[in-house]
């Protein structure tokens, strides 16, 4: 399969992608990288019905050909001023660095100025050099710092990220 032709569909997270989820958010390097904590598999079916119930989020699944490769989350649907945030944005290890995150970003990105919205905000760690790479490619740029404390109890700074649609 040619990397250039089937990299840029995500389709909306379904029940069934608890499994994919669990897999992807207990790798240990995307664990690292998003200082979170292991979770089990329960909390992520929980959590896709928590986010199907919810007008103000949508969440997709990035697809290479057929297979599940990473997860990108929105949430701020309802803000009145058209602004939504880039919650998650996880690939999978082996389909990292493949440009695959731009272009499922890019992707969302279109969806989105379909629908209307004016920007997408986003916050990512100041260390995490890919991802602000990824977000570059795809117009953010950043716009604050601040320090956060993380999942796993890590005190992060950060950067705050926009790009108008
Ligand atoms: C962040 C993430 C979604 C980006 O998707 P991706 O497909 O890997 O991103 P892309 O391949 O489109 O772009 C990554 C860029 O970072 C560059 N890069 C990788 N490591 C880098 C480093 N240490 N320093 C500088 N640039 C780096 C790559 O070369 C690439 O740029 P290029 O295309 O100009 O060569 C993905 O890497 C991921 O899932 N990471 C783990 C979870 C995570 O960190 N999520 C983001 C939380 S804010």
């Amino acid at each position: 399969m040619s990397q250039t032709e089937n990299i840029h569909n995500i389709r909306p997270i379904n029940e069934q992608d608890g499994v994919f989820l669990n897999s992807l958010m207990n790798c240990p390097s995307v664990l690292q990288a998003l200082n979170e904590v292991p979770s089990k598999l329960q909390e992520w079916t929980d959590a896709i019905k928590a986010w199907q119930s919810d007008v103000d989020e949508e969440d997709y699944i990035v697809l290479y050909g057929n297979t599940p490769i990473g997860w990108l989350g929105i949430n701020g649907l309802l803000n009145e001023d058209k602004t939504v945030y880039l919650k998650m944005a996880a690939l999978l290890p082996n389909y990292q660095n493949r440009g695959f995150g731009t272009a499922a970003i890019q992707k969302l990105m279109f969806m989105l100025r379909q629908k209307g919205f004016h920007r997408i905000l986003l916050y990512t760690d100041q260390d995490n050099y890919a991802a602000q790479a990824c977000y570059r490619k795809c117009g953010f740029k950043i716009i604050d710092s601040l320090t956060e404390t993380m999942s796993n109890g890590k005190i992060i700074p950060r950067y705050i990220m926009e790009v108008s649609l």
